[in-house]
């Protein structure tokens, strides 16, 4: 337990938690007096509920496709079935699955892009809407990235400037419904070799250079020359989704040293 207290009997839905900045906000979230709706595709969310029970967090897991609707439906569903409402949503999935010039994309490849990286987050939003509407209370922080404005990783670009977008749009549709959304725009972050792989086919030469380029651009466009931690995106990720940010809404806050996406 933390001596911070914000998200206490707080009912929070994070998305992506088993890995990564997922698992980062889940943990502290948990630390932070939440009930926590932890949702993710890969069975690897078990090993943070474990973490958190054994520090006397309170969280549940939901396994689940969130590049559906019926997916998202199923965790909020989930959600409320066990606690009886939802408070504040995380939406975390998301990440370049490929990094190479566009025109070496393929159809289906750009497709899947956008399935990874905008949908969960779309149906996310849609599937919570109903509950926070009701409540007329409810808060939403959107996992965004500072590579809107970055190389060889176009169509994720594209899915995370959707993110942005429907921040804004739904920000400002439903601030009459007493709902808050926000994003960070994520820059590099320093994290341990994943357990669930974002692509699982080995690297060709070609495809090395290109995330070279991307990790040499991304540092170069900092001011302050260096990957952040994931405990620097958790911070800035959980001021937003607190009622620290009570008076922010449809905001896209850059966390990139300096890039401002
Ligand atoms: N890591 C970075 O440097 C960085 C930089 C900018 C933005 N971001 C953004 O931060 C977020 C988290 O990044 P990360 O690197 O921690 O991610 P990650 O790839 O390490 O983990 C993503 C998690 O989401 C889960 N997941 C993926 N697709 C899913 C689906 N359809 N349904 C349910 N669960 C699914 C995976 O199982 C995994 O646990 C993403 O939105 C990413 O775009 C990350």
């Amino acid at each position: 337990m933390s001596d911070r207290q914000r998200f206490k009997n707080k009912v929070v839905i994070v998305t992506g938690a088993a890995q990564g900045i997922g698992r980062g906000i889940a943990l502290q979230v948990a630390a932070e007096g939440a009930h926590m709706v932890m949702a993710d595709r890969s069975e690897y969310v078990e090993d943070v509920l474990v973490e958190i029970n054994k520090t006397g967090g309170d969280a549940i897991t939901v396994n689940a496709d969130l590049e559906t609707l019926a997916g998202a439906q199923a965790v909020v569903a989930k959600a409320i079935e066990h606690y009886n409402r939802v408070d504040i949503l995380i939406n975390n999935v998301g990440g370049a699955i490929w990094m190479k010039p566009f025109q070496a994309f393929s159809e289906e490849e750009i497709i899947k892009e956008v399935h990874r990286s905008l949908f969960p987050t779309l149906w996310c939003c849609r599937a919570v809407l109903p509950e926070m509407i009701k409540n007329q209370k409810g808060t939403i922080v959107n996992v965004s990235s500072i590579a809107t404005c970055g190389i060889h990783r176009v169509p994720y670009s594209a899915s995370k400037g959707g993110v942005n977008g429907l921040t804004t749009a739904l920000a400002f549709e439903h601030a009459k419904d007493g709902i808050r959304v926000n994003a960070v725009a994520t820059g590099g972050t320093e994290a341990p070799p994943r357990k669930v792989p974002r692509n699982t086919t080995a690297l060709t030469e070609n495809e090395k250079q290109w995330m070279q380029d991307v990790v040499d651009q991304t540092i170069d466009r900092t001011f302050m020359g260096r990957y952040g931690s994931i405990q620097e995106q958790v911070n800035a990720i959980l001021f937003l989704a607190s009622d620290e940010s009570s008076y922010m809404t449809g905001t896209i806050v850059p966390v990139g040293g300096g890039d401002q996406g």
